[in-house]
């Protein structure tokens, strides 16, 4: 196929906001117990973090990081995970039917994050817990002194507040797997009440409310409609979540899930508009498409879900999917479809970070590697910077059973006006031919090629395993070419591909 894309610097979407590059750290399987933290292992530091994973986590250049939960913040006391680790209470962890021993909680977690180089955004329990205990999480974090609960701080250790800007008011609470679980009424009331309280406390904190689970939700659209409703005034962004799978062998939809993605956001963004709209308000809502990913559920839901009433393991191994070629470029054109939206999209994490459906695994005393998707991460991390660029794609297309028919190649550009650094990132989805790229740079003036860089097989389901670490990776496209006022390339079946510019 053919495609052709126009790079100008005056065609911006929208400034790129670092936090489009978070992640998410959650208690669930080995993340956290056995992934970031493992005392004995040979390169752990005298706080028992995985030194062989800081630095994997700082090559991925992950920017604010989501914690403790996902699925787990809904029965989560934070009250057992600080003060002397000795007293700190076991317990039950419903949403992942396992044993949670609260040996790393808020403090732990923060110094982790200031080795790697990340903020942190952290969720509160509206599941099982409401505006109290929320007000409680944030006055012990955020107050200087002078309190019982900023002192108690203190005397835990942490002289400073930790200063958290982003909380997130609970997870997925339109999910009927979601520990108190509610209408979208009685969310929106109490998200609405609860970062009120927040506010008053420290007007400084900026705010999540919870959208859909998935845009496939039955109350999909709805659901953002009423909270926003409730909440329009209260919040700085509504949530999106969208993991990706192959199904049924249908890898032409699969690589087309960026169309849904794109979809998605456009209807959030559209119903949040409404909502303003009806409010009369100037204030605009974005997006923290704060979990996204690909995620084998279905093999989640058929092989690894843990059941038993004396059945609760410490750290199981779980959601635990070795990503393909084919994976990875879908992951690409996620990380496309979030630019391409960068002016709404101005927060996002990365499902997640370590073992659990994540782009880097490890092994207990063992060594740690990049699966398939740690490379475009990576590398669109260091490279989009400055503003998303429109690119004007014309390109052939193809007909999926999913989507209907959609483009063969995606595309997003950004360009730093400080640096004069110009990315193009591009994904081929057909299975059979190259795709030949024509992108008109004459608006850039005089500009050349600093590297290519594209991941691809010729086994699309190669992946990166214990036992072959280094199988699949990036390589350098020797197709790439500037003439007069273009760049020519050739994106190879079934690939990603990034290219910079200056
Ligand atoms: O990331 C895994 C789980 O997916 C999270 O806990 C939950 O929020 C979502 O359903």
């Amino acid at each position: 196929s053919t495609a052709r894309l126009t790079l100008d610097p005056h065609f911006q979407v929208g400034a790129i906001n670092r936090r489009l590059f978070g992640s998410f750290v959650e208690h669930l399987g080995r993340c956290v117990y056995d992934g970031i933290y493992e005392p004995g292992h040979p390169t752990a530091d005298p706080e028992g973090f995985r030194e062989d994973v800081i630095d994997l986590v700082k090559e991925l250049g992950v920017s604010a990081i989501r914690y403790p939960g996902g699925n787990f913040v809904s029965g989560f006391r934070w009250e057992d995970s600080v003060g002397p680790r000795a007293e700190r209470p076991t317990r039950l962890d419903l949403a992942w039917h396992s044993t949670e021993t609260n040996q790393i909680g808020l403090h732990e977690f923060s110094s982790w994050l200031e080795k790697v180089g990340s903020e942190l955004m952290l969720a509160v329990n509206l599941g099982t817990r409401g505006v109290a205990e929320a007000l409680d999480l944030l006055e012990y974090a955020n107050l200087g002194n002078g309190t019982a609960l900023a002192e108690q701080r203190i005397k835990n250790g942490k002289r400073d507040a930790f200063g958290i800007k982003m909380w997130c008011l609970g997870n997925e609470m339109d999910g009927p797997w979601q520990l108190g679980h509610r209408s979208a009424d009685d969310y929106g009331k109490i998200a609405s009440r609860t970062a009120k309280g927040m506010r008053q406390l420290d007007p400084s904190i900026e705010l999540v409310v919870c959208g859909s689970s998935s845009a496939q939700m039955p109350t999909f659209g709805e659901w953002e409609r009423v909270v926003l409703g409730h909440t329009y005034d209260d919040v700085d962004y509504i949530s999106c979540h969208a993991y990706y799978e192959e199904k049924d062998g249908d890898l032409g939809s699969f690589l087309a899930s960026g169309v849904n993605m794109d979809r998605f956001i456009e209807s959030v963004v559209a119903t949040a508009d409404h909502v303003k709209a009806v409010n009369g308000s100037d204030k605009t809502i974005n997006i923290s498409f704060d979990e996204w990913n690909v995620w084998y559920i279905d093999r989640f839901e058929g092989v690894d879900k843990i059941t038993g009433i004396d059945n609760w393991p410490v750290a199981p191994r779980l959601l635990e999917d070795a990503y393909t070629v084919a994976d990875a470029v879908v992951f690409g054109s996620l990380l496309i479809s979030l630019l391409k939206h960068a002016d709404r999209v101005t927060s996002a994490s990365l499902a997640q970070l370590v073992n659990v459906i994540a782009p880097i695994m490890t092994e207990p005393n063992g060594p740690a590697w990049r699966q398939s998707t740690f490379f475009p991460f990576a590398l669109t991390s260091r490279l989009a910077t400055g503003v998303t660029l429109e690119v004007k794609l014309e390109a052939d297309s193809y007909d999926t059973a999913v989507y209907g028919t959609v483009p063969l190649v995606d595309a997003v550009a950004t360009h730093d006006a400080t640096s004069g650094a110009t990315s193009v990132f591009l994904v081929n989805r057909s299975q059979t031919e190259d795709a030949l790229i024509t992108i008109d740079i004459a608006a850039l003036g005089s500009v050349g090629i600093v590297d290519v860089q594209t991941l691809t097989d010729a086994d699309v389901y190669a992946a990166n395993t214990l036992d072959a670490r280094d199988r699949v990776g990036l390589a350098a496209n020797a197709s790439a070419a500037v003439g007069t006022g273009v760049v020519t390339l050739t994106l190879p079946p079934v690939s990603w591909t990034a290219l910079a510019l200056r």
